[in-house]
């Protein structure tokens, strides 16, 4: 999509080499609610703040897709109180901010096991994404309950599953075979996978996907995370050389 001609960015960004698929590893809640002395759930209280105008930003921006990593499979080890606290979030996030999201003509996918979310975290997204279904600016890609290796387990069982009814030959798997049974399928691979809160690693996030995604880490713990930061962020990427392994 192309940007919004009114939006206001820094110089040094060029708005026609924006990419088409950012991805967000938001982490730090914890700590940033930590320095304040309070509560995780505060944190994360906060941190769908920052979601709203990274949205936002990504929209103005002309992005086509924002992945936006928010619950993985092994934050259900967590404190029972904090996942609680969490799906509590989501559930609000998906109720109060999808008319907004619909406005915006933004189409909302679930990335992950939505079958292990709590029933009525459940329904408020089905009922998101069913709202959302036709809408043509921007893919809105909530990861909850994901896990790029439960991606990568599930899309070979499907794939098997083809080879076994005879859909499909052993032969002829490649690997956009694989893509295409992803919760990605038809998406363009993320150009780009930034990190908050100065971790280092993937943490299980896309991990078929990112095989020549551009990387950032930012010290920034997400809930202080601004557009203007990801602005900066834009500029560094557009002077990357992405060779994808040619000279
Ligand atoms: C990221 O913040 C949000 C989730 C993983 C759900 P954290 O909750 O991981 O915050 P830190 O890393 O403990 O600071
Ligand atoms: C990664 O953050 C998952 C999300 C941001 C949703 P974590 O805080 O769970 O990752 P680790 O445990 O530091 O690797
Ligand atoms: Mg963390």
């Amino acid at each position: 999509m192309k940007s919004d001609p009114m939006i206001q960015v820094p110089d040094g960004l060029d708005l026609n080499a924006i990419p088409a698929h950012i991805a967000f590893i938001m982490d730090g809640n914890g700590r940033w609610a930590k320095k304040k002395l309070m509560n995780r759930a505060k944190g994360h209280e906060q941190g769908v703040e920052t979601v709203e105008e990274v949205v936002s930003a990504c929209r103005e921006l002309g992005i086509d897709v924002l992945t936006l990593y928010a619950f993985s499979t092994e934050n259900w080890a967590r404190p029972a109180m904090e996942v609680k606290a969490l799906m509590h979030l989501f559930k609000r996030f998906l109720k109060t901010k999808i008319e907004e999201i619909n406005k915006k003509n933004i189409r909302l996918n679930i990335m992950g096991q939505i079958e292990r979310l709590p029933d009525d975290v459940r329904k408020e997204a089905e009922q998101a994404v069913e709202t959302t279904q036709n809408n043509s600016a921007m893919i809105l890609n909530l990861a909850i309950s994901y896990g790029a290796r439960e991606e990568i387990t599930r899309a070979v069982q499907k794939i098997a599953a083809k080879v076994r009814s005879g859909e499909l030959e052993d032969k002829d798997i490649t690997d956009k075979t694989i893509s295409d049974h992803l919760y990605t399928a038809g998406m363009p691979d993320p150009d780009l996978i930034i990190r908050t809160s100065a971790e280092f690693r993937l943490s299980n996030f896309l991990m078929w996907q990112a095989a020549y995604s551009e990387l950032f880490f930012t010290p920034t713990l997400w809930p202080d995370f601004t557009s203007q930061e990801l602005y900066q962020i834009l500029i560094d990427y557009q002077q990357r050389d992405r060779r994808f392994g040619k000279v």
